[in-house]
């Protein structure tokens, strides 16, 4: 055990307990949610590095403190690397997460009260999308676009760009937090600009898989601004980072600091160079393929024992699959089931849910965090018959006994990256 690991448990025994208990929980059992991934052992060390100790507010060449030698140089790294992998003109790493990139560019681009068009909440976007909870919601007045379950999924851009017509809006915003299918960014920007739009993508999600080349990217179809989360599919630690064309880094950057943030978070900064340089390498570029390929083979698996996937199927990392009808449970009661099978997901509202958003018709899934650990289509067949057969038994304590076994044997097979400890037989996975 590390030494620190042993004056942890001397000084906080119940901290580091529960330390422990959250590794072999990663350890044993699998994981689901499709905005979670397991980072990179040099991430976890330099989250945890002396960038944590340092005050950077500003930015490189222009700080309000001394001392920025270092952090200057990891800022730049970070914005050099970020603008060369996704093609941007200018990058800002210091968003705090994703919730705050997105308010930043809302706040620097925008007055309140303008209009924004985005995808309903339901139909896939995000909070920070407006929705009426968030503190966007009433800063910003909020225009909504669907998709259409009759057509597969899609978006019908004749309807948008009515609705453009109508609301007029300042920001044409697209990207998704629960929605399989990948976007047609050329559409978004011919109706933005027929309306005088500026356009934007939140691809928080799959900005993992557009540096895999495996998604479009909607910088190359002309978009101004493109922001995405650092800990989802492109595997570093949390935060989030804007991309724009040159002619908004002015406002983005003031928009962050000292618009709405002070200062970054130096240890992230750091780690999310490392990250970006990980993401142009070939192993990276395959791990983006086996992720979209781990989910077309546990989707199509899931179908084949009779789970109704929203839209019939994927073509990115993630499925939504409608619980009530296939099994006959809402999204809250099958989280818990699979939570004691030792499968982790979450429950997620359907398009025009009629259920509350505790127990609303579905769970979502994605591969990212599986594949990072090395687990291919067998497993994937496994883990779609692991949550078939326990939600299809609702939970029957025998039933999800069994699947559990198998689940933690599959587990273990798939050490997960930075958990240096064995994980203990016996301990609460079992
Ligand atoms: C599309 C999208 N944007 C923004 C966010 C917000 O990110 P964070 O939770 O880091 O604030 C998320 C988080 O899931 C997301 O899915």
């Amino acid at each position: 055990m590390p030494s620190f690991r042993n004056e942890l448990h001397l000084y906080d025994s119940e901290v580091a307990l529960a330390l422990e208990g959250e590794e072999r929980r990663q350890q044993d059992g699998v994981e689901l949610i499709p905005s979670e991934n397991y980072t990179y052992p040099e991430v976890l060390e330099l989250l945890g590095s002396v960038f944590t100790n340092k005050y950077s507010e500003g930015y490189p060449g222009r700080r309000y403190y001394g001392g920025q030698e270092f952090t200057d140089q990891i800022e730049n790294l970070a914005r050099q690397r970020a603008c060369a992998l996704f093609r941007a003109e200018h990058a800002n790493v210091q968003p705090l997460s994703g919730s705050p990139m997105n308010q930043a560019v809302y706040l620097g681009l925008l007055k309140p009260g303008d209009t924004i068009l985005a995808m309903d909440l339901s139909h896939g976007g995000h909070l920070t999308h407006g929705a009426p909870v968030s503190h966007m919601g009433r800063l910003f007045n909020f225009a909504r676009y669907k998709t259409h379950p009759s057509k597969g999924g899609a978006i019908d851009f004749d309807e948008l760009r009515a609705t453009a017509r109508r609301a007029r809006p300042k920001l044409v915003l697209c990207g998704y937090s629960s929605y399989p299918r990948d976007l047609d960014y050329a559409s978004f920007k011919s109706i933005a600009d027929e309306v005088g739009a500026l356009t934007m993508a939140d691809v928080s999600h799959y900005g993992g898989l557009i540096a895999g080349n495996v998604l479009r990217n909607p910088l190359d179809a002309g978009f101004d601004i493109m922001t995405t989360t650092s800990h989802k599919t492109l595997r570093g630690p949390r935060g989030g980072i804007i991309l724009c064309r040159r002619e908004f880094a002015g406002k983005i950057d003031a928009s962050v600091f000292p618009g709405l943030q002070g200062g970054p978070h130096m240890n992230v900064v750091a780690a999310t160079a490392v990250t970006l340089k990980k993401a142009t390498t070939s192993d990276y570029q395959t791990y983006a393929r086996l992720v979209m390929r781990n989910a077309k083979v546990l989707a199509e698996a899931l179908m084949e024992r009779g789970m109704k996937l929203i839209t019939g199927g994927t073509d990115n990392h993630m499925m939504v699959v409608d619980t009530v009808t296939s099994a006959g449970l809402d999204g809250g009661a099958a989280e818990d089931i699979l939570d004691a099978v030792g499968v982790t997901a979450n429950k997620q509202i359907i398009p025009d849910d009629p259920r509350p958003p505790l127990k609303p018709s579905g769970i979502r899934l994605g591969t990212p965090a599986a594949t990072t650990r090395g687990m291919g289509e067998p497993e994937m067949r496994l883990i779609a018959e692991l949550i078939a057969e326990s939600l299809r038994s609702k939970g029957d304590a025998a039933v999800v006994r069994r699947l559990r076994a198998k689940s933690v044997e599959m587990c273990r097979a798939f050490p997960v990256p930075g958990i240096a400890l064995p994980s203990k037989v016996g301990g609460p996975m079992n």
